[in-house]
């Protein structure tokens, strides 16, 4: 009998991230052998009103920043539901995003194929790769603190896509609507205010998915100091370590596979 041994092709060493965020679309080649950026990061303020058509032209303007070799995976992180190429849900951008087909928008407009998941989740993936959670065994929940909140569920390096825990209804409202970051902003909230919401919330998110770790990225996530310690929780709850570059990343790093 005879067997043929097929070798896996190796995945490629550099892959593009775009991360579309509430108020930037920022862009850079990330080396896949360490997770960080091959060269420094572009951000094109996000387009107002958010369209599709006007945040595909940005993407344009991120991609042609660079110059990428035509078979270089390019992944794009949006903050919604993402079902293949069509973003589903719109919670932070134009509501013309709902259904509509980024993928085939912006290889109309670039000729580019790209891979499309949630922001969350490439984060989250990110984060297990090559950040905080590294080697760590179980269910990761990697929570994202910003405009909205973003969750990503991880279990033994499988990424489950679009849990979307930040929409939760909790006491009668939108979960992110009162534990995101934005909301302390907005509400002029103490540190201490903010994380008794942040306590309700977490341990609501705990009796529901009981997962053996907390990751807590997002930009607050660099002055975690301030909040983390005053939560009581049964899991472990730790930063993120790549911060801001997570989504590009964790996108860069998905697209690649
Ligand atoms: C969206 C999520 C996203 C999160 C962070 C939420 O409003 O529904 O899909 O991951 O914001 O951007």
């Amino acid at each position: 009998m005879t067997t043929t041994s097929t070798q896996a092709s190796p995945e490629a060493k550099i892959a593009f991230g775009i991360d579309i965020g509430g108020s930037g679309i920022k862009g850079a080649p990330v080396d896949l052998s360490t997770g960080e950026l091959a060269r420094p990061r572009i951000k094109i303020k996000t387009p107002r009103p958010a369209t599709p058509q006007a945040v595909v032209d940005v993407i344009g303007q991120v991609i042609a920043g660079f110059d990428l070799a035509p078979d270089t995976p390019i992944g794009v992180a949006y903050p919604g539901v993402v079902f293949g190429g069509v973003t589903a849900t719109a919670a932070n951008l134009d509501e013309s995003f709902v259904g509509a087909d980024l993928v085939k928008l912006v290889h109309r407009a670039t000729g580019r194929r790209i891979h499309l998941a949630n922001d969350a989740d490439a984060a989250g993936y990110a984060e297990v790769r090559y950040g905080a959670a590294k080697g760590v065994d179980g269910a990761v929940l990697v929570m994202t603190l910003g405009t909205g909140i973003g969750s990503a569920l991880i279990f033994a390096g499988n990424l489950v896509p679009n849990t979307e825990l930040g929409h939760l209804e909790i006491d009668g409202h939108d979960a992110e609507k009162r534990a995101a970051s934005s909301a302390k902003e907005r509400e002029d909230l103490s540190w201490r205010a903010w994380a008794a919401r942040l306590q309700r919330y977490f341990s609501v998110v705990d009796d529901l998915v009981h997962p053996d770790l907390f990751v807590v990225g997002g930009g607050v996530s660099r002055e975690h100091e301030k909040f983390l310690p005053l939560l009581k929780l049964r899991p472990p709850i730790i930063p993120a370590k790549l911060r801001n570059t997570a989504g590009i990343v964790g996108v860069a790093a998905l697209a690649a596979r």
